[in-house]
């Protein structure tokens, strides 16, 4: 699949500069008509006959295979969710906490993981450790910061593999190493990893990995999954009980994560998740990443030199990837954002903490889009336009 076959597939790129993949990615029109398909489907089967149940359950086993398969994990080991938010709180709730444990996070956290930190600081008394870590960090830097407020209290350490804000990548596997060998669990929020970079879970060797299909992969919203590794299953305990809690049951030996399951799945949606990770297999997450990352580059260097601009994501290769978050002076952030969008047809967000409007550059975007938003941002700092 080249630039120009997967932007046939994108509408939205007709009329929009859409780089808020971070947020939510474009859905393919062919991943919208795989759901269509499977619920029309479903509904002629009869959702709950014998032939529809079957049905389902396939389409729930062809996600999780190609999910697994796309981060090289074992299917035994993954189970289906519905974002990233729930795979962290599958985690974060599963555990078993004593008062004075301590949570290691840092504070380029997104609130699907600092919400729940901060929910069992006040219930179970967690010690929430928020490591201070700059956007502009390289690699040796983070990993200083991170593995010298582990302690014997540590419990978790819970990161980003791609922080929301900046962009900045956590070494992760170099942080699962290091704590590993003071036996500390490792939980990853890949929802800015998944579908943008390859992601490997032999390779990281973290024992929780949380992901989302609706951004970088470009899924439908209301689909993710979670990676836990074999040994530390025991580790957790169903934040719900549901009936897959029950033992010996075809479909809960066949998934044994099952038994985290919060709600069912829509096999629509699931059929949707599935195409799309077969649409970035077919891709290749390789290539995605390398053009992401080209795209990116070449946004930070055409901004970097404008008057009143501020860059506020790293550059180096091992700490940047396809978000870049950059300032103007004078700009109010949300305002920034809005006239990008309403005057000039150029889709981000706002980010806080480093404040500033977030581009995202996915492997469909292009360099004549990249050149736009960077004319565009000339324009707003020199051309006399003003925050309204
Ligand atoms: C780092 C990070 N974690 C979690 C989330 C939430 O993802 P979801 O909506 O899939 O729970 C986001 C969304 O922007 C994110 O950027």
């Amino acid at each position: 699949m080249n630039v120009d076959q997967l932007r046939e597939l994108l509408p939205v790129t007709r009329d929009f500069i859409y780089m808020n993949t971070g947020w939510a990615g474009p859905t393919p029109t062919s991943v919208l008509s795989r759901i269509a398909e499977t619920l029309e489907k479903e509904a002629a089967l009869g959702p709950a006959s014998a032939r529809g149940v079957a049905f389902a359950h396939d389409i729930q086993d062809e996600a999780r295979a190609a999910v697994a398969s796309l981060v090289n994990a074992d299917e035994e080991d993954m189970t289906l969710t519905h974002s990233t938010r729930e795979g962290v709180n599958v985690v974060l709730y599963g555990m078993d906490w004593q008062p004075g444990d301590e949570l290691l996070i840092c504070d380029l956290e997104h609130p699907a993981l600092t919400s729940p930190a901060n929910v069992l600081a006040e219930r179970m008394g967690v010690k929430v450790i928020s490591v201070s870590i700059p956007p502009l960090s390289q690699p040796s830097e983070t990993l200083n910061l991170v593995t010298s407020a582990l302690s014997k209290r540590t419990k978790l350490v819970a990161l980003s593999h791609i922080q929301y804000t900046c962009g900045l990548r956590i070494p992760i596997k170099e942080i699962t190493s290091a704590a590993h060998e003071m036996g500390i669990p490792v939980l990853v929020d890949g929802a800015q990893s998944f579908g943008q970079v390859e992601v490997d879970m032999k390779d990281l060797g973290c024992d929780f990995y949380a992901l989302s299909g609706q951004k970088w992969l470009m899924g439908p919203v209301g689909t993710g999954a979670l990676y836990v590794r074999r040994e530390r299953r025991g580790m957790l305990e169903p934040l719900f009980s549901t009936n897959t809690l029950e033992t010996g049951r075809e479909s809960t030996q066949r998934r044994p994560l099952a038994r985290f399951a919060l709600v069912s799945q829509s096999p629509g949606i699931s059929a949707g998740f599935a195409e799309a990770v077969r649409l970035a297999t077919d891709t290749g997450i390789r290539q995605i990443e390398r053009r992401a990352m080209s795209l990116s580059n070449l946004l930070r260097e055409r901004v970097a030199p404008i008057d009143g601009c501020n860059l506020l994501s790293p550059t180096s290769p091992e700490s940047a990837c396809g978000l870049v978050t950059v300032s103007l002076d004078e700009w109010p952030a949300e305002e920034l954002v809005t006239t990008l969008q309403d005057r000039f047809g150029i889709v981000g967000r706002t980010v806080h903490g480093p404040d500033g409007v977030r581009f995202s550059t996915h492997f469909f975007n292009t360099e004549s889009e990249v050149d736009k938003v960077a004319e565009t941002m000339v324009k707003l700092a020199t051309e006399g336009y003003q925050p309204s």
